[in-house]
């Protein structure tokens, strides 16, 4: 495609915080994940209003792409600034770090010609993700199976498992890597773990092999050797201080509102709070630096993993050919994802929730049906429901809308002039719909790459 120098997709002002301070953005996810936010957060950074990014929650269960000048990134721990020269990224206290992941995606972007390195802060109080606890996700998903439940269909990166420890104080933090009684703690830790990997064994007939433990733990170790020599400091600190320079920091939300532990469709969730009101905590800094907060969703929906989906396309054909021709197989797992339609119920709920007031929407390119459908609202025994359910599995039904679709017309369009008239009344419907709440659609994604955006309301 020839290459066409795009209008910046909704710069953000200029604007300096109180008495000169700089503020915090954030970008979250509206649905359940996947939504192109690590694209938006690149795209984003490139206005040069931001000095950093920060990732404040998750782990390497996200899985955010990045694709410029022909370079594809996946990052997974390291921020989504790494393909733009001179941001500092940061790894905030309310991170899991999967320490092999880091320092593969390190190496990674070092290939792409990113020396991340001299760039790269790590919280000291973020927290480790050690080699068991991927074994340990594992065995719950199997122990859930076991005893009838439905899995929840985890990342098995071994994020249930760390916060879980986290909760209950025994949780190693990465600054503890460079204390003296390192080693004693992770030994305590892992043996603690290992009782409960061989409960699982005996009592519900869990495998596990040993070989495979010993090689995680050889893998872990050197990846751990590798950590030490990285910056790990109080981010904190680092990112309180370069507000008051008046230099501003992007939050980089993972996972999606719909996956917060708190109000996402619970056990069906992520084990951290993915809403910007984590931002405080998980990196900590006040929240009254908390200024504009970027909404990301698909012009439709998609789900990885176990629980109910009520916008999901009926039709298993349609369904996989919004997966092919979107691509929607997992970023950081590989599992195909299923398709729905866009769910404006769940997302004035995840508005409401995350105080999102300017929404992107990407995939705008992909609709390849001459109809599609809009989910209005949720039916529970013929009643249309007022409230968001406690459990998606109290659904019976959804009351759709139904509108022309376009094709692939809108592929790369980078104009809204040029967008084609059935995605124009789309995303007037959209917006119609939204209009009670203080919301705006910025700007609308039309491919994968950085520069594949138009702006609708600059
Ligand atoms: P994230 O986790 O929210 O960062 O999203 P992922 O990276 O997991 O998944 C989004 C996928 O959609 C990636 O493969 C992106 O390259 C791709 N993508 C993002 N925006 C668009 C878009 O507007 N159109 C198309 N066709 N692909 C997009
Ligand atoms: P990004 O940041 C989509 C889902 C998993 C599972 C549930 C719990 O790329 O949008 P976990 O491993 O966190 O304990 O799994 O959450 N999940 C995601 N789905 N995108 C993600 O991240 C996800 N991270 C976790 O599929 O249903
Ligand atoms: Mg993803």
């Amino acid at each position: 495609m020839k290459k066409v120098k795009n209008k910046k997709a909704c710069p953000p002002s200029l604007r300096s915080g109180v008495s000169g301070r700089g503020f915090v953005d954030v970008v979250v996810g509206l649905q359940w994940g996947d939504e192109g936010k690590g694209k938006n957060i690149d795209e984003l950074l490139s206005h040069k209003v931001y000095s950093g990014v920060a990732r404040f929650q998750g782990g390497a269960n996200a899985g955010h792409t990045l694709k410029c000048e022909n370079k594809t990134f996946i990052g997974h721990i390291v921020p989504s600034g790494c393909l733009q020269k001179n941001i500092e990224l940061y790894i905030g206290n309310g991170v899991v770090v999967d320490v092999i992941s880091l320092i593969k995606e390190i190496s990674e972007l070092k290939k792409l010609g990113f020396n991340v390195i001299p760039r790269l802060y790590i919280s000291n109080r973020a927290k480790l993700v050690s080699y068991l606890h991927p074994f340990l996700d594992q065995a719950e998903e199997f122990y859930r199976n076991n005893k009838g439940e439905k899995k929840v269909g985890t990342t098995l990166k071994g994020i249930g498992p760390t916060y879980a420890d986290v909760r209950a104080r025994r949780a190693l933090l990465i600054g503890d890597i460079l204390l003296p009684d390192f080693k004693i703690k992770e030994r305590n830790l892992s043996e603690f773990h290992k009782n409960f990997l061989n409960m699982y064994k005996k009592k519900y007939g869990f495998k596990f092999s040993e070989t495979e433990i010993k090689k995680a733990k050889i893998k872990w170790q050197s990846a751990i050797k590798k950590l030490k020599k990285l910056q790990i400091c109080d981010v904190s600190y680092l990112v309180q201080k370069r507000l008051k320079e008046g230099k501003n920091i992007l939050a980089e939300g993972s996972q999606a509102v719909m996956l917060d532990i708190d109000f996402g469709d619970y056990p069906n969730v992520t084990s951290s709070n993915t809403l910007p009101a984590n931002v405080s905590l998980g990196l900590g800094v006040p929240h009254t630096y908390i200024q504009t907060i970027y909404g990301v969703i698909k012009a439709y929906t998609t789900k990885v993993g176990g629980g109910d989906f009520p916008a999901r396309i009926k039709d298993a054909s349609l369904e996989k050919l919004f997966q092919d021709a979107g691509g929607e197989f997992g970023s950081t797992t590989g599992r195909p994802r299923m398709c729905g339609w866009l769910d404006l119920f769940a997302l004035r709920y995840a508005i409401g929730l995350s105080g999102a007031n300017k929404i992107f929407i990407n995939k705008a390119d992909i609709c390849l049906t001459n109809k599609i459908k809009v989910v209005t609202g949720y039916k529970h025994a013929g009643e249309k429901l007022k409230e968001f359910p406690l459990y998606l599995n109290q659904v019976t039904d959804v009351v759709t809308e139904e509108m022309p679709g376009w094709g692939y017309a809108n592929y790369g369009v980078r104009n809204k002039e040029k967008i084609s008239l059935e995605l124009s009344s789309y995303l007037k419907y959209v917006e119609n719909k939204l209009s009670d709440l203080d919301v705006k659609i910025v700007s609308v994604g039309t491919g994968p790459d950085r520069e594949h955006f138009f702006n609708w309301n600059d």
